[in-house]
């Protein structure tokens, strides 16, 4: 279902000022269980990666405590105006022990969290796999190096669309699921091969990860459109949007090659169910050959797997440049999960990531172009440490509202002006919650969460107030 531009008389289309996005465009959040949800030795839940002591000292156990405080959390939501949460099932509540044995405890939980959402006019856009891999299927030997990792996700799946497919109408599959590549041994181990210890992976067995995760990607949206008729369904990629350095042509080659390595070789494959002449060779070389059929049987084709939407992240754009063209610019490395350069032209936030609303409207853009399904921003957002709770309960976060006054704007000229069909807006954390590092002091939400007080009392930020007022208006004010 595309989201069309309004030009009614509340939205007077792209150039007035009161030009409205629409009325199905959804607004909201984004959260994911290990960051957000807590209660990990509650309700039945069963261990994944992120409940093991970590060398970061890290909180996952308690989180922000939705586990407590989901009806609050939702009435914040609600006020706010949301119409869509973004949030994931955490497979080891639903399964302990990573096999068919299913968690009742585990399902009522979710059930009355989705009941509520629906009930507060909020729809529930689900992630089923958010990096919190059960404990039982974990190892150098396992992870999403095997075969048991994919079956047993695709039983989770499908006890999901069983259970929950009459209140859930959107779906994501695996979060950043392109990350697979760079970041091999995660999907072995989960935080705990970012130790000493972690294991090199072979070029070889990077490939199998990838294959195997999109083996479940596909077996997953396989099962959601034979379970639950009339739900969507698409991937989640952790996009990382590169422009050349310059405008010599080696830099233009140096950032198109960025792209297609960490983006559009992985999107090929998930739309048109199949790698890509260069990806393919790739594969072969480094010895992994992949068997094209999915854990089903059924070989992969893009209609059989078919997907509705692509769903991204989007916190910065980077820049590529030939090594030599770089040095005679002088331009400073950036070195993060791949090196890149600053861009000159682009502020940053206090954390160091660059700031460039743009850059969301050009990927948006590009996707759409590339691919032809309506997308969906399901993380944006200003992660801080500045926030500060005063003494009257208070966070003046005006940083925060001019982030995404910019990425709004964007998002709204990329709807009308671009046409480009845009789902919705669920910037990430909404509600503070712990960093992927399990960092509590950088956060991103509307609604501040004290992590050091007792019960974990929620605060409106300044931001907060300015959302509501967004959403009443249909992104017309900013
Ligand atoms: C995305 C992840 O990569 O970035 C989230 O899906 C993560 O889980 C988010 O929290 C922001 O990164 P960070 O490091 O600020 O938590």
């Amino acid at each position: 279902m595309a989201a069309v531009a309004s030009t009614t008389a509340a939205g007077h289309g792209a150039g007035g000022a009161a030009a409205t996005l629409p009325a199905d465009f959804y607004w909201g959040g984004s959260t994911s269980a290990f960051q957000f949800e807590g209660g990990a030795s509650e309700g039945g839940k069963g261990k994944s990666v992120y409940d093991v002591p970590l060398r970061s000292g890290a909180k996952f156990d308690t989180a922000s405590d939705f586990y407590h405080h989901w009806r609050e959390d939702i009435d914040l939501m609600a006020q706010m105006g949301f119409s869509a949460f973004r949030m994931s099932i955490s497979w080891t509540r639903i399964c302990p022990n990573g096999d068919s044995t299913v968690n009742e405890e585990g399902i009522a939980f979710y059930r009355q969290v989705f009941q509520y959402l629906r009930q507060r006019g909020i729809a529930p856009v689900v992630t089923l796999y958010h990096w919190d891999l059960p404990l039982a299927l974990a190892g150098k030997e396992a992870g999403w190096l095997s075969d048991r990792t994919v079956d047993a996700f695709l039983a989770y799946s499908r006890v999901c669309f069983e259970r929950f497919g009459d209140l859930v109408c959107d779906w994501l599959t695996l979060n950043e699921d392109n990350l697979c590549t760079m970041l091999p041994a995660f999907q072995l181990l989960g935080p705990s091969a970012f130790g000493p210890n972690a294991p090199q992976v072979s070029e070889a067995d990077t490939y199998r990860i990838l294959h195997n995760t999109l083996r479940a990607h596909f077996g997953a949206v396989r099962l959601c459109h034979e379970l639950c008729p009339g739900a969507r369904i698409g991937c989640m990629l952790a996009s990382s949007l590169a422009y050349p350095l310059t405008p010599d042509p080696v830099d233009v080659i140096a950032a198109q090659r960025h792209n297609r390595k960490t983006m559009w070789d992985f999107l090929d494959v998930c739309t048109h169910g199949t790698y890509n002449p260069r990806q393919a060779a790739a594969m072969l070389a480094s010895g992994f050959k992949p068997n094209m059929r999915g854990a089903d049987g059924t070989p992969f084709s893009a209609d059989v797997y078919h997907m509705d939407f692509i769903s991204f992240s989007y916190y910065f754009s980077i820049c590529q440049a030939d090594q030599e063209s770089a040095a005679a610019e002088g331009a400073t490395t950036v070195q993060t999960m791949y090196a890149s350069f600053e861009n000159p032209k682009l502020a940053k936030s206090s954390f160091g990531w660059t700031i460039d609303p743009t850059g969301l409207r050009i990927l948006m853009n590009e996707l759409y172009d590339r691919y032809g399904l309506p997308v969906m921003v399901v993380e944006n957002g200003l992660g801080v440490k500045d926030d500060v709770l005063t003494e009257d309960g208070h966070v003046h976060d005006d940083y925060r509202i001019e982030y995404l006054r910019q990425h709004i704007a964007a998002v709204r000229a990329t709807v009308l002006e671009d046409h480009v069909p845009v789902l919705g807006y669920l910037p990430w954390g909404c509600i503070d919650l712990l960093s992927a590092s399990g960092d509590p002091a950088k956060r991103y939400g509307f609604v501040y969460v004290d992590f050091g007080a007792k019960g974990m009392p929620r605060y409106r930020k300044d931001s907060f107030a300015w959302y509501q007022h967004v959403i009443a208006t249909r992104g017309a004010e900013l």
